[in-house]
């Protein structure tokens, strides 16, 4: 690998083509804000909600897993560097217990139909 480029990733913006464009390379890609920063302080009234999404959480019902462990999930399963970011010890252990499943190739598929250019964290803010 030629190092790595440290991007935001996460379902409503899988970034697939930068993705792509880095594999070409030999750049690794480093997904930060992988669920969304639900805690952002600029959200506004009304945004989207990723880790609220109902069609995530039927994806993750199926795996009996959290909606945060499947947005980790996804970003492992696309071939990505994932840093989920928390301070609550419950769900810093909650995020390591990925690796025993892998999300089957039609709920990659669903997931990779929420794309809308959902940028949380815009350049300059
Ligand atoms: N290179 C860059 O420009 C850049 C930009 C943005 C972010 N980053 C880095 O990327 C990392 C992650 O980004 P981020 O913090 O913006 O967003 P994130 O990882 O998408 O979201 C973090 C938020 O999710 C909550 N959370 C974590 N695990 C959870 C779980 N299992 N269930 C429910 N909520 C959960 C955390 O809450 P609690 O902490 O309260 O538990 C925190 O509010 C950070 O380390 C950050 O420094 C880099």
């Amino acid at each position: 690998m030629n190092g790595t480029s440290q991007i935001e990733v996460h379902p409503y913006l899988n970034q697939q083509k930068l993705f792509d464009h880095c594999k070409s390379l030999g750049v690794a890609v480093t997904a930060y804000s992988p669920l969304g920063s639900p805690d952002r302080l600029w959200a506004k009234p009304g945004d989207p909600q990723l880790m609220e999404d109902k069609r995530l959480k039927s994806i993750a019902d199926k795996y009996k897993k959290t909606i945060a462990q499947v947005l980790i999930r996804y970003a492992i399963d696309r071939g990505m560097i994932v840093i989920p970011k928390s301070v609550t010890r419950s769900r810093i252990e909650q995020n390591f217990k990925v690796f025993d499943f892998k999300l089957a190739p039609e709920d990659l598929q669903q997931i990779a139909e929420l794309e809308c250019n959902g940028r949380v964290c815009s350049m300059g803010e």
